[in-house]
């Protein structure tokens, strides 16, 4: 199994002008209705809400049609009606919507997607194309290959006289898919990993998401998926969820968004758990603090690499990927260059609604991330142990841009170094640089997250040094590299303490959660 391979839409290139005529077209062609989609039947419930446009707010890219608790109630029986003929297909039939899905996407509707996330996601090119195109055909076809890999594994050992043999099958019942609206590719692997495993799905889509992830149901439909197996319902989150977790045939929450969402999702489940049928599986990816760390042994273009990637990994989509960098520790002989040079690389970002094309950012998804984002910036200017020292500036006028901000810091407990702000907000601590093995420790102090790491190092035993200190402080923890941009098949993505239960997207070890297993010992 390959990688999807990456396009890069130069300037002049096919590429670009066919992704410019499916925004342009999307764009005059206005919002669209979205419907909810039962049993392959599609529902305009009247119920409805909009997805705008966060580049320019006062145009909506989609219309979409919202499940009450009743229609929610007709999914899960739908769903569970599918249930028995979608899981005794054999599973290299099932995985043939998946692969098939992939291929659509990367040949047919590739830059519709990628328009799609590009418009109601505020997504650049280049952030639609790793996500929306290339991720999501990975998470496909990887899922896939593990599946097939996992339904290999038998015991080993058989006894005289003695066959032993496992069987695998579905959960006793229905998942929950929860998707969120910075990944489109997120929003297509959370139905689909239980279901390439043989189960049924109710998928609830980000409400800022919901264009390109209905384009993604569509494109599993075209892919032959069953009418059934995976619903899509679009929804407010209280009815479609509570609908779901009361039900006794809930077997599992498959879900990427906030950690208190999540938690919340959790005490539901806690409440109902009498009246399930099994123990559900919970199933999330949720918030983070993820950090830089430069060792004092780096040379200066070892520096100027690491500010290089503290940009790439704090701003690259408006610092909305659950990994970006969001807080960082240069040791104070290095402070002064870093800054330099952290200075200049945010002197070349530019901004502006993703239609033009060139920007390197773009805008935060909504009024609310707006809000928040504009608090912590706020927070920052006010406080006297911080500086901005780049950026600083917000304006929702016509669209909700935040510019990135660069923050300094003498206290490492300040509010935008431990809180998630989830936006491109990065604040920098100057640590002693005889104090590297407490600061360390600092960056598993101050927060209650794990998700992604960074450490810059050159000699071989500081990098084994660091890398044992930060052990626990990341379920992704990157090298010499940025803590964004796991690749499906490379990197499994996901992290432990409040980030998650540290099962990876894009691995095996997810889709164990979606199966059980029988095991079956014979005597001759
Ligand atoms: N997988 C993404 C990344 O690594 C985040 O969801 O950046």
């Amino acid at each position: 199994t390959e990688n999807e391979p990456m396009r890069s839409y130069p300037l002049g290139s096919d590429d670009r002008a066919k992704l410019k005529q499916a925004l342009d077209e999307m764009i005059a062609q206005g919002p669209q209705e979205v419907p909810v989609v039962i049993n392959g039947e599609k529902i305009y419930t009247g119920n409805v809400a909009k997805q705008l446009n966060p580049s320019k707010h006062a145009s909506a890219v989609c219309q979409y049609h919202q499940a009450d608790a009743a229609l929610t109630q007709k999914a899960i029986d739908g769903a569970m009606a599918a249930q028995a003929k979608w899981e005794a297909l054999p599973f290299n039939e099932r995985i043939a919507v998946f692969l098939k899905a992939a291929d659509l996407l990367a040949h047919k509707y590739r830059y519709k997607t990628m328009a799609a996330t590009m418009l109601g996601q505020g997504k650049n090119i280049w952030q639609a194309e790793i996500d929306a195109a290339a991720e999501l055909c990975d998470f496909w076809r990887f899922n896939c290959k593990y599946a097939e890999e996992i339904y290999q594994q038998q015991p080993p050992k058989n006894s005289v006289g003695t066959w032993n043999r496992v069987e695998y099958r579905a959960l006793e019942g229905f998942v929950l898919a929860v998707s969120p609206f910075n990944f489109t590719a997120i929003g297509g692997n959370l139905p689909s990993a239980p279901a390439v495993m043989g189960n049924v799905v109710l998928w609830k889509p980000s409400p800022s998401a919901v264009w390109s992830n209905y384009i993604v149901y569509e494109i599993l439909v075209e892919a032959g998926m069953p009418p059934g197996v995976i619903q899509f319902v679009p929804g407010d989150a209280e009815q479609v969820c509570s609908t779901a977790l009361a039900d006794p045939r809930f077997a599992s929450l498959h879900f990427t968004g906030s950690t208190k969402v999540f938690r919340k999702l959790w005490a539901d489940v806690g409440q109902n758990i009498n009246k399930y049928n099994a123990y559900p599986r919970l199933v999330g990816e949720t918030g983070g603090k993820n950090f830089h760390l430069l060792h004092p042994d780096l040379d200066s273009n070892a520096v100027r690499h690491a500010a290089l990637q503290t940009i790439r990994g704090a701003f690259e989509y408006q610092g909305q990927k659950c990994s970006a960098c969001s807080r960082c520790y240069v040791p104070k002989s290095l402070y002064p260059e870093f800054k330099k040079q952290i200075v200049a690389e945010h002197a070349k970002i530019t901004q502006g609604p993703v239609w033009e094309f060139n920007h390197f950012t773009g805008p935060v998804i909504n009024k609310f991330a707006f809000d928040k984002i504009k608090s912590y910036v706020d927070h920052a200017a006010a406080d006297s142990n911080c500086t901005i020292i780049a950026g600083g500036k917000y304006d929702d006028s016509v669209g909700y841009f935040v510019q990135p901000t660069i923050v300094e810091t003498t206290d490492p407990l300040t509010k935008t170094m431990t809180e998630e702000i989830f936006g491109p907000v990065v604040t920098v601590y100057a640590y002693d640089d005889d104090k590297f093995d407490e600061t360390c420790a600092l960056i598993g102090d101050t927060t209650e997250y794990a998700l992604t790491g960074a450490y810059f190092a050159t000699n071989r035993e500081h990098i084994v040094h660091g890398t044992n200190l930060l052990r626990k402080f990341a379920g992704n923890f990157y090298v010499n590299d940025k803590c964004t941009g796991a690749v499906v098949g490379q990197q499994p993505f996901g992290g432990g303490k409040g980030s998650g239960t540290n099962d990876k997207a894009g691995s095996w070890t997810l889709l164990l959660r979606f199966i059980n297993m029988r095991t079956i010992k014979e005597n001759f």
